[in-house]
């Protein structure tokens, strides 16, 4: 019979994206040849900041109806040092995720084997979570105006939008995402002291969604506490929920704890599987390393494996990742994860691992 055959867009986008996306491609086309039970093909789409200052926008005509007829969306990264950062970030992967309604981002995060916590006593096994990041509205919902610009009196508003239909389906998702894991608990954060409108609605919302959830241990927590329980009882925590802003934040931390923002992964899912889903490192484009050959590509390859897993491929996507790990273990890593190891040499030693794992 005809093996299962999957379509990717690649953005490879800017900086360090194409250095990574491109490692990605070579690992994953390794293991789809190495296991022989599904295809996967690969199409470019050059949309960047280059693009952008040639012809004024990131995404041509038609752009999105081309991205829709594939599976999935392996994304670099987006932004330039000579473009102001929220055009890019709206130009290219807002422009993306809001459309498809990519509602859910999710962010797992954990201490690979070989690698060290900058936590003193936090070892492999004592830090693994999921984040849940409210990816459509909220504090990024783009609501808000500037009046009487460079007067003394300039006003601006960046206006929070909460609506309970996005507040639930992302909930729900998040309380699923908890289900299916072996610990079975989810942590809602909010900051609902303070925010008294949106941020009491999700609670409200929450305690709703628990209900249906019986098996799920639940606690909520405010945000500015949850810093300090990421840091000081890591092992405490599992499955994460928050606002587009407050899991944004939480997440760089939560990738700084598992000990570099260079190995952490990102989907930006529809669950409703009506768009494809767009996964991508969790790191920017990183301008200072660009071009040097030293961008860890551990967060693509994680990326990958989460990517896989999405399309229904688990069991390539627990190899791809236990032979991460095996590289890592064997100590060849890059600068950010104190090697000296390039993003070819690593990738290299994981196709190698590939390899040798059938
Ligand atoms: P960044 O993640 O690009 O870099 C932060 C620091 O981490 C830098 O020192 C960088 O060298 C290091 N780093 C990042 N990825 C690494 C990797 N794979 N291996 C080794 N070291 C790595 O964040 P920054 O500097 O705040 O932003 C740079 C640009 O990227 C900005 O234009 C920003 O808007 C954009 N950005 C884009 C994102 C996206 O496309 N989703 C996400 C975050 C930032
Ligand atoms: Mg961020």
């Amino acid at each position: 019979s005809e093996l299962k055959t999957y379509s990717i867009a690649n953005i490879p986008a800017d900086g360090i994206g194409p250095e990574v996306i491109s490692a990605g491609v070579e690992v994953l086309k390794c293991l789809s040849e190495a296991s022989g039970s599904y295809k996967i093909e690969f199409e470019d789409y050059d949309w960047s900041s280059e693009t952008y200052k040639q012809t004024g926008s990131y995404i041509p005509e038609g752009g999105l109806d081309s991205l829709k007829k594939h599976d999935a969306i392996f994304f670099g990264a987006v932004g330039a040092p000579d473009v102001p950062d929220h055009l890019s970030l709206w130009g290219l992967r807002l422009a993306i995720c809001q459309p498809f309604q990519q509602y859910a981002n999710v962010r797992p995060t954990k201490i690979l084997r070989g690698t060290t916590s900058p936590l003193r006593n936090a070892k492999t096994g004592d830090l693994d979570w999921v984040i849940i990041r409210e990816n459509s509205e909220g504090e990024y919902a783009g609501q808000g105006g500037r009046s009487h610009r460079g007067l003394p009196w300039e006003t601006a508003t960046e206006v929070s939008i909460f609506t309970r239909h996005c507040v639930e389906r992302l909930i729900r998702f998040a309380f699923e995402t908890a289900q299916k894991r072996p610990r079975k608990h989810i942590t809602v954060v909010t900051k609902s002291n303070a925010q008294r409108n949106g941020m009491v609605m999700w609670d409200e919302v929450a305690g709703i969604v628990a209900k249906d959830f019986p098996d799920v241990k639940v606690e909520k927590m405010l945000v500015d506490a949850m810093t300090c329980r990421m840091v000081l009882q890591p092992n405490s925590l599992d499955t994460i929920v928050a606002t587009n802003l407050h899991a944004d934040i939480l997440s760089d931390l939560a990738a700084a704890l598992a000990g570099s923002i260079g190995i952490a992964p990102t989907s930006n899912l529809d669950p409703t599987r009506e768009h494809p889903s767009m996964f991508e490192p969790i790191h920017g484009s990183a301008f200072d390393i660009t071009g040097k050959g030293v961008a860890n590509p551990v967060g693509t390859f994680w990326t990958a494996a989460e990517m896989l897993r999405w399309l229904g491929e688990e069991e390539a996507a627990d190899r791809l990742l236990e032979c991460v790990e095996n590289v890592c273990e064997s100590k060849v890593v890059t600068r950010d994860l104190g090697g000296t190891a390039g993003t070819k040499e690593v990738t290299a030693a994981v196709c190698e691992e590939i390899k040798k794992s059938y």
